[in-house]
C-alpha cells in the first residue's frame, strides 16, 4: 500500500515563489518544518519532491540510484556552465567511463603525496598574511582562500600554476555562480534568451572556456613525465573501441574538476576558520593538538590522523556550513520511496542544509559542536545521516583529497596564527549560490603566534 505524498498548499507554494528570491533557505527551512520529511513543492515554479530522511535519501542515492539521474532542471543550468564534464554529466556509460578513469587519481597514495603541495601553497598564503597580522589590518579570507583552493587544484591535478589567470577565472565563476543560483530560484527567462545577465554570462563562459584552452595548450607543451590527472584524461582510452577522450571531453572534464575541486573546499576553509574566530575555547584546543602533535613541524598526510579534534571541527563544520548544499535527481522509472509512489520523471530534491540538522538525529541541531564526531558519538548515529560528499556512485570522488586539505591548511593556519573577528560585526549569513557561501564574505584579524 502506497500513501500520496503530501503536498504544499498553492498558497504556500506561490508565498515560496516570491520569497525563494528573497531567502532560499528560510523557505525550504520552513516547508520542513511544516510538511516532514518528504513533500512536494515547487522551486523556482517547477515542481519536485523534496526528500528529507535518511531512508528516503538512501533509496535515491544507493540502494536504486541507477534509476536517478541528473537530467533535472538544477543540472540542466548547472550543465550550461560544466557541460557534460563528471560533476553534471547526466549518467549512464558516458558518466561510467570518465569517473573509472578519473578514480585513480583521488587513491589513498596520491591523496598523501598532495599534502606536499598542499602545505607549501598554503604556507605561501600564510607568509603574505605576515604582513597583514604586523600591521593589525583586517583580511577578507573568502577572496584569499579561493585563490589558494584554485592553485591546489591546479598543482596537484594538472601540475600547472596560473596565477594571474587563475584569478579571473575565479572571478568569472564566482559571477557565473550568482547568475546560476539566481535561475534556479526563478528561472525566467530562460538562459538562453538574449538578456543582460544572459548576455553576460555567455561573455562569462567563454572567458572560462579561454581559460581551459589556455592550460590544456600550456599543459601539452610541458615536457613532463607527471602522472596526474591531467595525463591520465590524455591517454585514457576507452576499452571497448579504444577511442581516446576528444577535445571537447578532456575540456570539459578539466572544467568540471577545477569547479568541484576548488569552490567547495575554499568556501569550507571559509567557514572552518570563521569558526574558530568566534569559538576562542574551541581554537584554544586546536592550537594545543598541533603545538603537542607538530611542535611546529608541517604537517605531513601521515600526521592528519594524529589530529582528530581539528577534524572533528571540520567535519562539524560540514555539517552545518555544508558547501555543495543542494542537488537534485529525476526518477528515470516509477519508483516506491518508503511509502510513497515516486511517478516516472518526479525530480527529486535533497538539500543538505535541512537533512543535516534533522532533530531526530542531531540532539539540539543548531548548536555549533565538534564533540558529535568524536568516534563514540559517530559509532551511536546511522551511517547515513552526515553527507556532505553525498553517497552511492556518484558520491564526491575528491572527498578524501578535500578532506585532507581542509586539515592541513586549517592545521598550519592554527600553527601560525591567532584569529578573531572585529569587534561589532554581526554574525556572517548564507547566500545560497550553487554553492553555501558566507555572505559579505569574512573579515578576520590575525595576530601571530
Ligand atoms: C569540502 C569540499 C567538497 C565538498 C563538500 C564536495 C561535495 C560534493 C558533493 C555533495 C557532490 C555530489 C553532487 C551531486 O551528485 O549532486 C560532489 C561531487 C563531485 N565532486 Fe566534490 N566536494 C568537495 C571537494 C571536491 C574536490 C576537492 C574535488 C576534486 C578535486 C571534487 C570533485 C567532484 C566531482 C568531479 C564530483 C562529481 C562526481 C560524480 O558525479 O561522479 N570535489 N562533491
Amino acid at each position: 500500500m502506497t500513501a500520496p505524498i503530501p503536498r504544499l498548499s498553492a498558497r504556500e507554494n506561490l508565498v515560496g515563489l516570491k520569497e525563494m528570491r528573497r531567502d532560499q533557505i528560510d523557505f525550504i527551512v520552513r516547508s520542513v518544518r511544516d510538511h516532514g520529511d518528504i513533500f512536494q513543492m515547487r522551486l523556482g515554479g517547477l515542481p519536485a519532491v523534496m526528500v528529507n530522511h535518511p531512508d528516503y535519501v538512501q533509496r535515491v542515492l544507493v540502494d536504486n540510484h541507477q534509476n536517478y539521474n541528473k537530467d533535472n532542471f538544477l543540472y540542466r543550468a548547472t550543465r550550461t556552465v560544466l557541460r557534460e564534464g563528471l560533476l553534471a554529466n547526466k549518467g549512464g556509460e558516458e558518466w561510467r567511463l570518465h569517473r573509472r578513469i578519473m578514480q585513480p587519481t583521488f587513491s589513498h597514495s596520491n591523496v598523501a603525496k598532495f599534502t606536499e603541495g598542499i602545505s607549501e601553497l598554503t604556507g605561501v598564503l600564510l607568509r603574505q598574511w605576515e604582513t597583514n597580522a604586523r600591521d593589525g589590518t583586517v583580511v577578507e579570507v573568502t577572496s584569499d582562500v579561493a585563490g589558494l583552493a584554485l592553485r591546489i587544484v591546479l598543482r596537484v591535478l594538472f601540475g600547472l600554476d596560473a596565477d594571474d589567470r587563475g584569478r579571473k577565472f575565479e572571478r568569472d565563476f564566482l559571477e557565473v555562480n550568482a547568475i546560476i543560483g539566481n535561475f534556479f530560484r526563478f528561472p525566467f527567462p530562460p538562459l538562453s534568451w538574449k538578456s543582460p545577465s544572459r548576455n553576460r554570462l555567455r561573455v562569462l563562459l567563454a572567458e572560462m572556456d579561454a581559460f581551459i584552452e589556455y592550460l590544456i595548450a600550456a599543459r601539452l607543451k610541458q615536457d613532463s613525465d607527471q602522472t596526474d590527472l591531467f595525463t591520465l584524461l590524455l591517454h585514457a582510452r576507452d576499452a571497448e573501441t579504444g577511442a581516446a577522450l576528444t577535445h571537447a571531453q578532456l575540456a570539459n572534464e578539466i572544467l568540471s574538476m577545477i569547479i568541484g575541486g576548488y569552490e567547495t573546499t575554499s568556501n569550507s576553509i571559509a567557514w572552518i576558520f570563521y569558526q574558530l574566530a568566534e569559538r576562542p575555547e574551541m581554537q584554544q584546543r586546536v592550537h594545543d593538538e598541533v603545538d603537542g602533535v607538530l611542535d611546529g613541524r608541517v604537517p605531513a598526510f601521515a600526521d592528519l590522523a594524529n589530529l582528530p579534534y581539528t577534524r572533528m571541527v571540520i567535519d562539524e563544520t560540514l555539517r552545518l556550513f555544508t558547501p555543495g548544499w543542494q542537488t537534485m535527481r529525476r526518477a528515470a522509472a516509477a519508483d516506491v520511496i518508503g511509502d510513497y509512489r515516486i511517478p516516472k520523471g518526479t525530480n527529486i530534491y535533497l538539500n543538505l542544509f535541512t537533512f543535516h540538522r534533522h532533530p531526530d538525529f542531531w540532539p539540539d541541531p543548531l548548536r555549533f559542536d565538534p564533540e558529535r564526531f568524536s568516534a563514540a558519538e559517530i559509532a551511536k548515529r546511522p551511517r547515513n545521516v552526515y553527507l556532505p560528499f553525498l553517497s552511492g556512485p556518484r558520491h564526491c570522488i575528491g572527498k578524501h583529497f578535500a578532506l585532507a586539505e581542509l586539515h592541513v591548511i586549517t592545521t598550519m593556519l592554527a600553527q601560525t596564527f591567532h584569529v578573531t573577528r572585529p569587534a561589532g560585526l554581526p554574525p556572517v549569513g548564507f547566500e545560497p549560490l550553487l554553492t553555501l557561501h558566507p555572505k559579505g564574505g569574512i573579515q578576520l584579524r590575525l595576530r601571530r603566534r
